[in-house]
Formats: C-alpha cells, sequence, structure tokens
C-alpha cells in the first residue's frame, strides 16, 4: 500500500560557494563541459525540477519521461530520499517524508548500472539488505528464494555477477529491490543497457513482475515506447517543467504541446502551417493549397472560441497519413521498407513529409523504390491543431 504525492516539489543544485558557475560544472569531471540550452542557471544554482505536482496512486505504474537532463532522475532521487527537496512536499502514505530518511521510507530503487557487488554470489546480493536488518535467516532464505522463483534465476543463485549476462544482472538488481517488499519500487532506465531484444524481452518481464508483486512504481526512461508500454499514467517532463501527465492513449491521442506531439509517437508527428478559415459556416483547415473542413466536434469548439486563431500548427502521426488518388502532390525521396510496413519520406513543394503505410494495403512496386510519385492525404479528425505562438493544443 503506498500513495506517493509530490507537492510543488523543487530542485536546485546549489554551485558550490565562492566557485565560478562554469568551475562547478567542470568539476564533475574533467571533460569539457557543453554548454546546455535546458540547464537553468540562477542565482541559487541549477535549478532541475520545478513546480512538479503528481498524485500517484496506490498501485499505479508511473512512468517519467524526457529527454536527457529533463529532471527525472532528480525526481525520483528526492523521493528515494538520496536527494534533498528544495522546496515542496512530498508525502508517501499521507505522511510528509521530506526529512525522513532513505532506509525509513519503505522504498527500493534499481539502478541503470544494476550496482551489484562484484564479490558476493547471487543469494548474497539478494539477501544482502535483509541481513542488515537482522531478519532471522530463515525468512531471508524464503524471501530470497521467492524472488528468484519470480525472476527465474534460481539456477544463477551460487553464481557471481561476472558470470552472468546483462540481462541476468538486471534481474539480479530487481530481485535485490524486491526481497524487501518496499512500499514503492522506484526504477532509473534499468534497461538502457541491455540490447534491443533484451530490452524488449525485460520490458515484457518488468509488465509481468508488476502483476506478481503489485505495489506501486515509478519509472525512469528516456525511450518513449517504454513510456507508453509500461505506464499506467506517464509523466512528460522537459527541461525541469512537467509537459503533460496522462494515460499512454491520451497523451498520444491528444498532446497538450508541440513538444509532446514530438517525443511521443514514432516516426514523429508531421506539422504543417495551416490557415484557419470560415468558408459558408464551416470552418476549414488550408495545408498546401488544399481545404480540410473540420469534424462538428471541432466546429462547435471554434464555433465558441472568442478569437479563432487565422494561422496554426497541425500536426498529422505518419500512420494517419494513406495514399489516395486525388490527395496532395509529392515525390519520394526515401522509402524504408519494414516488414509489415513501408515508411515513406516524401516531399512536396519543399514540404517533408513521413507516411507509414501497411504493405497489405499496397501494390509496394508502386511507390518502394525509386522516386516514384505519389498523393497522399488525411482525415481531419485525425488532425491536431497547435497554437503558433505558445505551441499548445488549441483544441
Ligand atoms: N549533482 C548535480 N549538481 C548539479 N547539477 C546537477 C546534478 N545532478 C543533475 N544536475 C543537473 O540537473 C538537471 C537534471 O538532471 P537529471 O539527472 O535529473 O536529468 P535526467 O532527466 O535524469 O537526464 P538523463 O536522461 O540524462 O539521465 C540537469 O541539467 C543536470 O545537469
Ligand atoms: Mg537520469
Amino acid at each position: 500500500m503506498a500513495e506517493v504525492r509530490l507537492v510543488n516539489v523543487k530542485k536546485i543544485y546549489p554551485f558550490v560557494s565562492g566557485e565560478e558557475k562554469k568551475k562547478n560544472k567542470k568539476k564533475k569531471d574533467d571533460e569539457p563541459v557543453k554548454e546546455k540550452a535546458n540547464l537553468q542557471i540562477t542565482d541559487k544554482g541549477v535549478v532541475a525540477v520545478q513546480e512538479f505536482n503528481l498524485d500517484i496512486a496506490d498501485k499505479e505504474f508511473i512512468v517519467l519521461v524526457g529527454p536527457s537532463g529533463c529532471g527525472k532522475s532528480t525526481t525520483l532521487r528526492m523521493i528515494a530520499g538520496l536527494e534533498e527537496i528544495t522546496e515542496g512536499e512530498l508525502y508517501i502514505d499521507g505522511k510528509l517524508v521530506n526529512d525522513v530518511a532513505p532506509k525509513d521510507r519503505d522504498i527500493a530503487m534499481v539502478f541503470q548500472n544494476y550496482a551489484l557487488y562484484p564479490h558476493m554470489t547471487v543469494y548474497d546480493n539478494m539477501a544482502f539488505s535483509l541481513k542488515l536488518k537482522k531478519v532471522p535467516k530463515a525468512e531471508i532464505d524464503r524471501k530470497v528464494k521467492e524472488a528468484a522463483e519470480i525472476l527465474d534465476i534460481t539456477q544463477y543463485l551460487d553464481r557471481k555477477p561476472k558470470a552472468l549476462s546483462g540481462g541476468q544482472r538486471q534481474r539480479v538488481a530487481i530481485g535485490r529491490a524486491i526481497v524487501r517488499s518496499p512500499k514503492v519500487f522506484l526504477m532509473d532506465e534499468p534497461l538502457s543497457n541491455l540490447d534491443a531484444k533484451l530490452r524488449n524481452q525485460m520490458r515484457a518481464e518488468i509488465i509481468k513482475l508488476r502483476e506478481k508483486i503489485d505495489t506501486t512504481f515509478v519509472y525512469v526512461t528516456h525511450d518513449q515506447v517504454e513510456a507508453m508500454t509500461l505506464g499506467d499514467r506517464i509523466v512528460i517532463m522537459r527541461d525541469g517543467f512537467i509537459q503533460q501527465i496522462g494515460t499512454p492513449q491520451e497523451v498520444f491521442n491528444h498532446p497538450a504541446n508541440l513538444f509532446v506531439a514530438g517525443f511521443i509517437g514514432t516516426p514523429q508527428m508531421n506539422l504543417f502551417d495551416a490557415a484557419l478559415s470560415k468558408k459558408g459556416d464551416k470552418y476549414v483547415a488550408t495545408i498546401l493549397g488544399r481545404d480540410f473542413e473540420l469534424p462538428e466536434a471541432k466546429q462547435t469548439v471554434l464555433k465558441a472560441m472568442d478569437k479563432v486563431p487565422s494561422e496554426v500548427i497541425v500536426g498529422v502521426r505518419p500512420v494517419h497519413v494513406h495514399l489516395s488518388s486525388d490527395g496532395i502532390d509529392a515525390t519520394v525521396d526515401v522509402s524504408e521498407l519494414m516488414g509489415s510496413e513501408l515508411h515513406l519520406h516524401v516531399n512536396s513543394a519543399g514540404k517533408d513529409v513521413v507516411i507509414v503505410v501497411p504493405t497489405t494495403d499496397i501494390d509496394i512496386d508502386s511507390v518502394h523504390g525509386g522516386h516514384k510519385a505519389v498523393k497522399y492525404s488525411f482525415r481531419p479528425d485525425l488532425m491536431h491543431f497547435f497554437d503558433k505562438e505558445t505551441e499548445k493544443n488549441l483544441f
């Protein structure tokens, strides 16, 4: 049982006093530090996370996702108690835990690099934290064997980590967390050291694990596919700010802004400059010289708006673009045959557009290979509308 609540949480990494900003950044390692656009530097230090508000329900699986440096690990480490919270409150099961030591938070964390003890066997690695807590031997034995069973590593209990594959090591790292029966399970990019195939396999394992241990999860990844497949809800972050919180379906179907629209879904959403105008009593979007009459639901919203913008950005996902004999003219630049799908990178009047076509739907030779001429279109009900200035989803 554990609900986790973050209220207006902020994290500033203070500069070490007396040191210049530049020096401070170089201190971490000796490599030259590239100036990062997302680094929010203030007088007080680096603002890594701000205005972070999130209510995590008991047994919910939350995924924090976003590009490098957006504050995912910092947020996770604040929940774990490994990083001090600069401002705001963190509650676990209704109890304010800002000042509670990590070991007293009933939380287990799995890191990207596994952090196993190399000189200990798998069994001892998993038993270690329980031994420290002076848990009776018989109970330790039961818990370790139970976790090993869940993770299918029983046959490796006597081995040392170096005699295991990456995937097996990652299981041990997870096993070490499971034995503690934590209220909250925190995972920071646990699969990023694995190759693509193993990553897919372990992703499925985590889904199964979740069914078996039934606890609250907060999972960090920069991989949107992992986020979409694992999360009950996902939290998309950028430069320390939450951009959107929603179920995978919600963020896919209704991205809050252009950043989320571009981040979720592959290939990336196509974006078009469009003009919005009223023709007769209907609103139409004009894209590349073509008029698209908006669906009824959008007509209603637009009619109720005080001021309808005349210039907008229209987003259409590549899977929502289709080939159509009376569509927009284009030439194929690159055509990638991916088995069940064909990814067409086309160009019409200087505008690059990506189209994903199921190979079952078309005569492949008519579009694949060479710079073939194609025509494409899309349905107005599958278009997303964004404000040109604020980049927010309009309606
Ligand atoms: N100990 C620290 N001292 C100063 N700044 C830090 C420290 N740790 C992180 N930061 C900065 O805080 C910001 C957020 O870092 P964080 O590690 O949370 O990002 P992340 O989303 O986990 O990125 P990644 O995907 O690369 O792991 C970054 O700008 C980073 O440079
Ligand atoms: Mg990180």
